[in-house]
């Protein structure tokens, strides 16, 4: 087991990646807190994974509230001990809308739900990490943080923040024995697209395929275990070379 006896929290875990995320870690050992906006979805995935004999529970958190993280992070340490283990992956996306057609609301509700959570949920996970010489975050990006056209302008600043925030934290925080590093995946089938997909040609990626949950859960046990150890600040595309063109 990769990641036996770990505590990780995924946020954004009772659907897509993130759900596949907390079944992949569960079954490598660790124990998963559940967290997302719906709770009923976090539950039944919580369930799941103790039906399997895995460890885990939901938390009700919404990303954009102070308070929803804290007390996320404190029912994890009064449950199962300080966070090992990191995945920030909750996420929207804004359906390619142009700069132009964005309200300032929208902006401000895309970058605070895609990266400012990010910034706050590491913020309360660090100094224990810090303190005790060792940790992941795995922060969920997105090929749109890499390149334009595969989000909106409000989607493709935020994941760019990501990927510049990651390498921020990085640069920090890595000589405490902290990894911290992005996922970049290009189109997963997941509820998030399951409007856009249809449009999305299979052409332009050279695998021809769209991407599997799956495959992204096993990228992040990889970042997340001790086999990546000396992998810092790293933004590594899943994209089925999309971005290699
Ligand atoms: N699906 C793709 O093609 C794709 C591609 C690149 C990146 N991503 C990124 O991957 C991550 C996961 O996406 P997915 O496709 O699995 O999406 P999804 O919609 O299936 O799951 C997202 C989860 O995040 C939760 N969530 C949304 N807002 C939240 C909030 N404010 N607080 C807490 N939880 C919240 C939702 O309830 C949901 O359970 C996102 O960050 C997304 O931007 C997705």
């Amino acid at each position: 087991m990769r990641l036996k006896d770990k505590v990780a929290v995924i946020t954004g875990a009772a659907s897509g990646m993130g759900q596949a995320e907390a079944i992949r870690f569960a079954k490598e050992g660790a124990k998963v807190v559940v967290a997302d906006l719906n709770l009923e979805g976090a539950q039944a995935v919580a369930d799941e994974i103790k039906a399997s004999g895995g460890d885990a529970i939901a938390v009700a958190v919404n990303v954009m509230k102070t308070e929803d993280i804290i007390n996320c992070v404190k029912t994890t340490e009064s449950t199962f001990g300080p966070v090992d283990i990191l995945v920030n992956n909750a996420g929207i996306f804004d359906k390619y809308t142009a700069s132009l057609d964005t309200t300032l609301d929208q902006w401000n509700f895309f970058l605070n739900v895609n990266l400012t959570s990010v910034f706050e949920f590491s913020n309360a996970v660090l100094p224990s990490m810090i303190e005790r010489g060792s940790g992941s975050i795995v922060n969920i990006a997105s090929v749109a943080g890499l390149v334009a056209g595969k989000g909106g302008a409000a989607y493709t600043a935020s994941k760019h923040g990501v990927i510049g925030y990651t390498k921020h934290l990085s640069s920090e925080y890595a000589r405490y024995g902290v990894k911290i590093n992005a996922i970049c995946p290009g189109t997963i089938e997941t509820p998030l697209v399951k409007d856009v997909l249809a449009g999305i040609p299979k052409d332009l990626v050279p695998t021809r395929t769209f991407g599997q949950v799956e495959q992204v859960a096993d990228l992040a046990v990889f970042l997340a275990s001790d086999e990546a150890k000396f992998m810092s600040g790293v933004a590594v595309p899943i994209d089925g070379g999309f971005t290699i063109q």
